[in-house]
């Protein structure tokens, strides 16, 4: 009678060890959640794209870097679907962009791109090139790696992880500032 208390007590004693390394577990992720790497911010700069018209790139100069503003056609925000299981970060969990910004447009609004114009891999500019129903891409001529125009990174290349999408904010319909939620 006294060892089948103790065994119970004991049961008891491995159950809530058992629920505390649950709950550290949790937090843990939690944590890891809450302390994900951020995308870069600050000196933020106003960028007039009135004139970028559908399939047009506009590249800019930001804290020493190229950033990218993309036009993208109807064509070409529908071409962004279909093909997840051939990218390496597909719903960009891995990837560095505004918490805004992590869904399949990988933008504020679908129409328009913004992107740090820098391959992931070894920092090469990636080039935009052209295809058939939309499908254009950017490619690296490094070590060939892609990425779609959501700028997310294709598994053929070396590349890890998708663009780098930079803090930025529509002021009005035609203007955006870089650098600034
Ligand atoms: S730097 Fe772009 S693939 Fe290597």
């Amino acid at each position: 009678m006294g060892n089948d208390r103790g065994s119970a007590g004991g049961r008891r004693r491995l159950y809530l060890a058992g629920g505390l390394v649950a709950l550290g577990a949790a937090l843990g992720v939690a944590r890891y959640v809450v302390t994900r790497p951020q995308p870069p911010a600050g000196s933020p700069l106003p960028v007039d794209i009135a004139g970028l018209v559908p399939g047009k790139l506009l590249a800019i100069e930001w804290k020493g870097r190229a950033v990218w503003i993309l036009r993208r056609s109807a064509d070409e925000i529908a071409a962004l679907a279909g093909y997840e299981s051939e990218l390496t970060d597909p719903q960009s969990l891995a990837s560095l962009q505004p918490d805004a910004c992590r869904n399949p447009h990988r933008s504020l609004r679908p129409e328009v791109f913004v992107a740090v114009g820098q391959c992931t891999h070894q920092g090469c500019p990636p080039q935009l090139k052209s295809g058939a129903g939309g499908r254009s891409e950017f490619l690296c001529p490094c070590h060939t790696s892609k990425f779609d125009l959501a700028g997310r990174v294709f598994r053929s290349g070396p590349a890890p992880a998708n663009l780098v999408i930079p803090e930025y904010r529509f002021e009005r319909e035609s203007r955006l500032v870089i650098g600034e939620a």
